[in-house]
């Protein structure tokens, strides 16, 4: 096991990240408050892991609520925020109890944000079982649910007592699902990691066939990444660059998700398409060079993920992005590249050229 640290002071906490962790409740003892835990899960990875994480907590006198919810991103929602509120009501849990959140990160985004207003707040621990959430979602403290209108519109910043990334529930884990989680490990090389992005191009087919040491190397480096990038600006507050440039790709990725309504494409699938069109507008300003950008679109490509935009209408994206929020006081602020590994916020970029960019990457 690899223990990494998330440097925020009295919220600082580890990820572990390894095989076998899920059956350690020793793992998981030094951070209850009490002994009562809540684990919320979904229909699709409950049925796979729930047991193998509740029974050891159960065997070590910890008081278990398992709350099941349906899968999938249109679950991001108060609906579902309300079936947990309502199974801790019934439980009777109280403050001192911890919500984990045992899943990708849908489940970890609706359990983070229910830990953040349960009762004005309780502890919670990520137990991350996606790639993607295993390399982002999980660390940092960003919860939420989705609005009709946009993508993680309402939420909060609440971070958990601990991370626990057992590299083992990857093998369950779908084809398409891993390729979504390394359109997020791509975006650490692309904005602030050029060793890790050449790293990447070399091991994308070793990453492909899930190999352990290679994917636990990839998560490793880009939780290290994500931890400096938080420990830095936590509460995405710094003017120019900070923890906005975790968003590569996500604001147009966000305009496809909520164009084509929730669960149509990844989330990961939808951050890769709009990655090449960040990149594509980079080119445009004359950050990136040709080579660099086809560079960018080819490691994209190779790890399985769309390359080409959901065809909205260029117009519908920009209506769809002009609800992002990194607009600020009515401007959008991009996340764009400079060269490769080096990222920018950028205010500035003409009208014109993103809707440019935009039509230009959604034709094959
Ligand atoms: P997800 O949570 O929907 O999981 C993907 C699918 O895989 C689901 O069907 C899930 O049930 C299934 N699954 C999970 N683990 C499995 C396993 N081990 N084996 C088999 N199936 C498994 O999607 P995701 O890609 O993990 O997360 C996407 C969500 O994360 C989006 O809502 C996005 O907004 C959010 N996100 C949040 C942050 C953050 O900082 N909070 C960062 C990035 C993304
Ligand atoms: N996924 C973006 C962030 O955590 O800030």
């Amino acid at each position: 096991m690899r223990t990494l640290n998330v440097a925020l002071g009295e919220r600082a906490y580890p990820i572990h990240i390894g095989p076998g962790l899920l059956p350690q409740a020793e793992l998981l003892l030094p951070y209850l408050r009490s002994k009562a835990v809540a684990i919320v899960s979904n229909t699709t990875v409950a049925p796979l892991y729930l047991k193998t994480l509740a029974a050891p907590l159960r065997a070590a006198g910890v008081r278990v609520t398992e709350v099941v919810l349906p899968d999938g991103e249109a679950y991001k929602n108060w609906d579902s925020l309300n079936t947990i509120f309502d199974a801790l009501l019934a439980a009777r849990c109280d403050r001192s109890t911890t919500l984990i959140a045992l899943g990708g990160g849908v489940i970890g985004d609706l359990c983070g944000f229910a830990a953040a207003i349960y009762q004005r707040g309780v502890p919670f621990i990520q137990v991350p079982t996606t790639l993607l959430s295993q390399v982002d979602s999980s660390v940092g403290g960003k919860t939420g649910i989705n609005h009709p209108r946009g993508k993680n519109m309402i939420g909060a910043f609440w971070q958990p007592q601990l991370v626990l990334a057992d590299t083992d529930t990857l093998k369950t884990l779908p084809e398409r699902e891993l390729s979504a989680g390394l359109a997020e490990v791509i975006k650490y090389g692309l904005i602030r990691d050029l060793p890790f992005l050449d790293w990447l191009e070399c091991n994308m087919p070793a990453l492909r066939t899930r190999e352990a040491v290679a994917l636990t190397y990839a998560i490793e480096r880009s939780c290290q990444n994500k931890a400096e990038v938080v420990a830095a600006d936590e509460f995405e507050t710094a003017k120019e660059g900070g923890r906005a440039l975790l968003n590569l790709g996500h604001t147009f990725g966000h305009a496809i998700e909520t164009g084509l309504g929730y669960g149509e494409w990844l989330h990961g699938e939808a951050v890769g398409a709009g990655t090449v069109m960040a990149a594509e507008l980079s080119r445009r300003l004359g950050w990136l060079t040709d080579l660099e950008f086809e560079r960018t679109r080819a490691l994209l490509a190779a790890a399985g993920l769309p390359i080409v935009g959901a065809p909205l209408g260029v117009e519908r994206y920009i209506d769809l992005m002009g609800h992002d929020k990194k607009v600020i006081a009515g401007k959008l602020r991009l996340v764009l590249l400079k060269h490769l590994g080096e990222a920018v916020t950028y205010g500035d970029a003409p009208p014109e050229q993103i809707r440019a960019a935009i039509e230009a990457c959604c034709h094959a």
